[in-house]
């Protein structure tokens, strides 16, 4: 069962495993980050942002065009809060919707710039479509949501809630982070002006930066003057054209980043979204297969993540859940627990990035193994057969 012989295998919600050879390019010697060697590395991370943000569809078949992708030298929160903060000013209403913890720091992050009105569910649960009508009306200038709520496991209608800020012309700004890379995203189509993602989760990039994509003609809509100067858009937009950013650019991130983006393109977008949502019904299957429940409650348009699954621990394993988590350490597979108040009560496995089969199914024995030795008697060969049927379908 213990076969330390094996990698650690990273299934919590990013960061996940990093190829061979993006760990190489990161270990390259040092350059300056504004030489023409740089230069060469932000143009490799910029095309592969542009193909990534821009086909987003199971087909290949373009989901935008001709807008800007920008690199950015923070996480993900860092990008949010320079999409809220260059698009909104002090005297400008946002909508947020929130039903888990990255929808709610989208919330807290408006609160800075603007003010705010929220449309909250349940973490977990959907969005009920009618309140967000009635709040996004003719004063709302901006809507934020999230499109895979990685706390809890829901995808989230961003087609339906886009419809609904074009009908009063408001900006819709959308977090992608655990979606763009690993499943559809349609920018253009679902009328998203400006969409955030993450290095180190479905880009399989280290950890450190983020991207954002403009869509085409929104540079008119950014406000510089109201945001922090280290996320003046206009100015990184700028500089994005010369293959720069404005400051001193993080080199062996944009340079592992730059590896992993070409590494997307070889498998393509459309087969990367086919593996995820294969891997993503491989683990849904095999914890019911194991009795366990879903945690997250969905109602239509929202959907089951195909890259994040969430699992409510039966009573017995929350009243000890450290035990159970420690059981899953010890294999040498990492997986999350709750964030917030669902911490002891749901555990969280992530698909994203370049797993294979073979690390899916080490994760859910890895699962199976932890539950018995907690006493919760499952059948792990009938659950690994359940995610065979899936993988193999
Ligand atoms: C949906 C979502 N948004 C935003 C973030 C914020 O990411 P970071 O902590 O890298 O800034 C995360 C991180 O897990 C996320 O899952």
């Amino acid at each position: 069962m213990l076969d330390m012989a094996d990698e650690l295998l990273l299934l919590n919600p990013g960061p996940v495993p990093l190829s061979p050879d993006v760990r190489s390019a990161m270990a390259e010697p040092m350059v300056s980050h504004r030489s023409a060697a740089f230069e060469a590395d932000f143009e490799r991370a910029q095309s592969g942002l542009r193909y990534i943000f821009e086909t987003g569809s199971v087909d290949g078949s373009r989901t935008a065009t001709g807008g800007t992708p920008l690199l950015l030298m923070g996480t993900a929160s860092l990008a949010m809060e320079a999409a809220v903060s260059n698009l909104v000013g002090p005297e400008d209403t946002v909508v947020a919707l929130e039903n888990g913890k990255f929808g709610r720091r989208f919330r807290r992050i408006a609160e800075r710039y603007a003010t705010v009105r929220t449309v909250a569910a349940e973490w977990g649960d959907s969005f009920d479509l009618d309140r967000v009508k009635a709040a996004i009306d003719d004063d709302v200038d901006l809507v934020t949501m999230v499109h895979n709520e990685t706390s809890t496991g829901v995808l989230n209608p961003v087609a339906a809630v886009g419809d609904v800020a074009a009908a009063v012309d408001a900006r819709f700004v959308v977090d992608g982070v655990t979606s763009i890379g690993g499943d559809a995203f349609h920018l253009d189509e679902w009328g998203v002006d400006l969409a955030v993602t993450d290095a180190q989760k479905a880009l399989a990039s280290p950890p450190g930066i983020s991207a954002i994509y403009l869509a085409e003609g929104r540079e008119s809509a950014l406000e510089p003057d109201n945001g922090p100067f280290y996320t003046d858009l206009v100015r990184h937009v700028e500089k994005a054209a010369d293959n720069q950013t404005p400051f001193t650019s993080a080199v062996p991130l944009v340079r592992g980043m730059a590896t992993a983006l070409e590494e997307i393109q070889a498998e393509t977008m459309p087969a990367r979204i086919a593996r995820h949502r294969a891997q993503a019904r491989a683990f849904r299957a095999a914890f019911a297969a194991m009795d366990l429940e879903r945690f997250p409650t969905i109602e239509a348009p929202s959907a089951m993540s195909n890259t994040v699954t969430a699992i409510e621990l039966p009573p017995s394993v929350k009243s000890d859940a450290e035990a159970f988590f420690a059981a899953v350490a010890e294999q040498n597979v990492s997986i999350s627990g709750g964030q917030g108040h669902l911490g002891g009560d749901i555990f969280r496995v992530s698909n994203m990035g370049n797993l294979t089969d073979d690390d899916i199914r080490r994760g859910i024995r890895a699962v199976g193994e932890a539950l018995r030795s907690v006493d919760w008697g499952v059948d792990i060969e009938g659950a690994l057969a359940a995610a065979d049927d899936e993988l193999e379908a």
